[in-house]
């Protein structure tokens, strides 16, 4: 079993590079070596390796900055995973992508589930869902695993190690509380992906599809008491008081859902 990573530097792509080995040959790139951007580097990867299982764990995902660089957004988001997903059905390989909370407006109320009806409010979120897209119509066998508010204690940048940082620097710190979400562990991901993929190859082809990869429900929270969590498991540390502010209080050039709650669905 050969697989190809693309992504290794990300949080995700990281520990799948870590945890991956342990199943299969792994072929992993980051974006040094192989550069979304650069759709034909994409085809000619895929031909030279001619992997089983190709893993998507690049993105762009610099949420904010998107709103203005459109083009490289599009061209990471939306236009390389067709092309991954359009050779990946040349050779018959399995295609697994990760996709984000952020293809829904964040109106309703109750989790949401993989039938619900995308409607992205920022370009980040559109991107994305124009890669769902492109890959459910190139007609390969695909996963999709949308995930969220996704962090690894130890490494990259993430609210969670901003969190700690900055609560070792200052005394009180202002944190959204009425955006909710389910944080999720890259560590955790990259262990249930890699558990999936220790079914037959034809049984996960078979379920090809879109499905929501996050913790439980039971780990639903807000930015606010993601922070007080990270927070209050500290030693040591200067801040004192975090305190809840509303979205209102926090302006982003891209906007955020205010709901961002998915439930978890997974290939059988
Ligand atoms: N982070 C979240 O909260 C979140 C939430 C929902 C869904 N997701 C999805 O989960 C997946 C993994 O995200 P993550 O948190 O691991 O993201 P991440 O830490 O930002 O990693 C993304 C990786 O993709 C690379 N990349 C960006 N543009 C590229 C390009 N043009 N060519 C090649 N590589 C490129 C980045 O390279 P550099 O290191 O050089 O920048 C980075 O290593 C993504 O599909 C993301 O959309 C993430």
């Amino acid at each position: 079993m050969k697989i190809l990573l693309l992504g290794k530097n990300g949080q995700l792509g990281y520990e799948l590079a870590k945890q991956l080995p342990a199943i299969a040959e792994v072929i992993a790139f980051g974006r040094d070596e192989l550069d979304l951007t650069d759709l034909n580097a994409v085809v000619q990867a895929v031909q030279t390796h001619q992997p089983n299982i190709i893993v998507n764990a690049a993105a762009y995902t610099a949420v904010d900055k998107a709103e203005t660089d459109s083009v490289n957004c599009y061209l990471a988001n939306a236009a390389a995973p067709a092309i991954l997903a359009n050779e990946a059905k040349a050779i018959g390989a399995l295609l697994i992508h990760y996709s984000t909370d952020y293809v829904f407006d964040g109106t309703k109320t109750t989790p949401y589930e993989p039938t619900d009806t995308p409607n992205p409010i920022n370009y980040y979120g559109y991107s994305k869902l124009m890669g769902e897209e492109g890959i459910k119509y190139s007609g390969c066998d695909y996963l999709i695993f949308r995930t969220s508010w996704v962090y690894h204690p130890d490494y990259g940048n993430n609210f969670y190690r901003s969190m700690q940082r900055l609560a070792k620097e200052r005394e009180m710190l202002n944190i959204v509380a009425d955006q909710h979400g389910i944080p999720n562990d890259a560590r955790d991901l990259a262990a249930d992906t890699v558990k999936l993929l220790q079914q037959p190859l034809a049984q996960l082809k078979a379920q090809s599809g879109i499905y929501h990869l996050t913790a439980g429900l039971e780990n639903q929270t807000t930015w606010h008491g993601f922070a007080t969590q990270i927070i209050d498991a500290m030693p040591e540390k200067t801040c004192k008081v975090v305190n809840p502010i509303p979205t209102s209080a926090y302006p982003t050039p891209a906007k955020r859902p205010m709901w961002s709650v998915m439930q978890r669905v997974l290939p059988a």
